[in-house]
């Protein structure tokens, strides 16, 4: 039985909803309903509704917002062909979403629970799942931030948890380049590099900014320690292709993110003839293998991103374009066959997909 229950949320008319789904941009629209649950130390979690999208009260005291006890989730539903809709793997972000709660001394929410909100909120606005033109789908953004007023430093005793459902385009929608930041680092040993947290999000922007003015879309992370190692790109995990076959990413060290798409092109790699690898990868490596032509393509994966050809780097000492600085066949077949089975017109061989309606 449903936990998340729905209440008497106005809906959107239908005429309004296909005029939105025409252009729906990243986060320019939202579901009729939004999906909550909070926690306190004497209910633990309580109150699941589904509730009208809407600005939620809040004391300017707030934990979340003074010291930024946040984590988040993003996930998508897709529209088949015969018109039915399915999550993919949203047990691998529920998982993550436990995994960040406890390292940001949070509770973590029961996966089945996560499960559940997705589940319900897609299946009552099941009008606001696009068609799959131009790679159309529906954003879930679970996330769970400190809801106690509390200005004295300690993990709050109130938490709240939210899902935004909203239709969306890819994010990046053009082939990438991206700027290596000589100054700042994402994550750090013992830091929350693994945890999906807003924090990581904000150091990140300033880098970001730099990227723009050096006309990159975003930046390519280097390990804080020797800043000689590649971990990850901004909002997304980081992949080389080499000219002996080899799908190659950096491995998890506890400061990358454990991405969903990262772990369903491993699984992929077989079925392209490519040896999945995870190992360190040196920016050098990376570097001399695109200039000898050992590394033939890179890319950059994400829910948000899907998978956005990475075709130049740029960091002050070194411009290179990668290939012939177009998106390589590699790239397009993994994309297509990921994009495939998310909207139903590949076998689901791993059994991925989640049926919501
Ligand atoms: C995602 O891919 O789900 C993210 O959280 C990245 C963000 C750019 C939307």
């Amino acid at each position: 039985m449903a936990l998340f229950i729905a209440g008497n949320t106005p809906r959107t008319p239908h005429r309004e909803i296909a005029e939105a789904l025409k252009d729906p941009g990243f986060g320019r629209w939202f579901t009729d309903d939004m999906a909550r649950a909070d926690w306190s130390p004497e209910q633990g979690w309580h109150g699941f509704v589904l509730a009208p999208t809407g600005a939620i009260p809040m004391h300017p005291g707030l934990a979340a917002l003074h010291y930024g006890q946040e984590i988040f989730e993003g996930l998508k539903a897709y529209r088949h062909p015969d018109s039915s809709v399915w999550l993919f793997r949203p047990g691998m972000n529920a998982a993550r979403f436990a995994r960040s709660a406890t390292r940001m001394a949070m509770p973590p929410l029961p996966e089945e629970v996560f499960i559940d909100s997705v589940v319900e909120l897609v299946a009552h606005n099941l009008a606001w799942v696009p068609e799959p033109t131009g790679g159309a789908s529906m954003y879930l953004r679970p996330f769970m931030f400190g809801s106690e007023t509390l200005i004295g430093v300690r993990a709050a005793n109130a938490y709240t948890y939210i899902v935004l459902g909203m239709p969306v385009m890819p994010f990046y929608p053009d082939p990438l380049r991206l700027w290596i930041t000589p100054n700042y680092s994402r994550s750090m040993a013992g830091g929350t590099g693994e945890a999906k947290c807003g924090g990581n999000y904000a150091t990140a922007l300033i880098a970001e900014n730099q990227a723009h003015d050096m006309g990159c879309q975003q930046v390519l992370w280097l390990d804080s320690a020797t800043r000689s190692l590649v971990e990850e790109g901004g909002t997304m995990n980081f992949f080389a292709v080499t000219a002996d076959g080899e799908l190659l990413t950096p491995a998890l060290n506890g400061q990358i993110l454990a991405g969903v798409t990262r772990d369903s092109l491993l699984a992929l790699a077989p079925h392209h003839d490519l040896t999945p690898v995870e190992r360190e990868l040196t920016l050098d490596e990376l570097l001399d293998g695109i200039a000898s032509g050992r590394i033939t393509e890179t890319f950059a994966c994400g829910t948000a991103a899907v998978i956005s050809p990475v075709v130049g780097l740029r960091s002050p000492d070194v411009e290179i374009t990668v290939g012939d600085g177009t998106p390589g066949a590699t790239t397009r077949a993994l994309r297509e066959h990921l994009t495939g089975i998310q909207f139903g017109t590949r076998d689901d061989i791993f059994h991925w997909m989640h049926r919501v309606g």
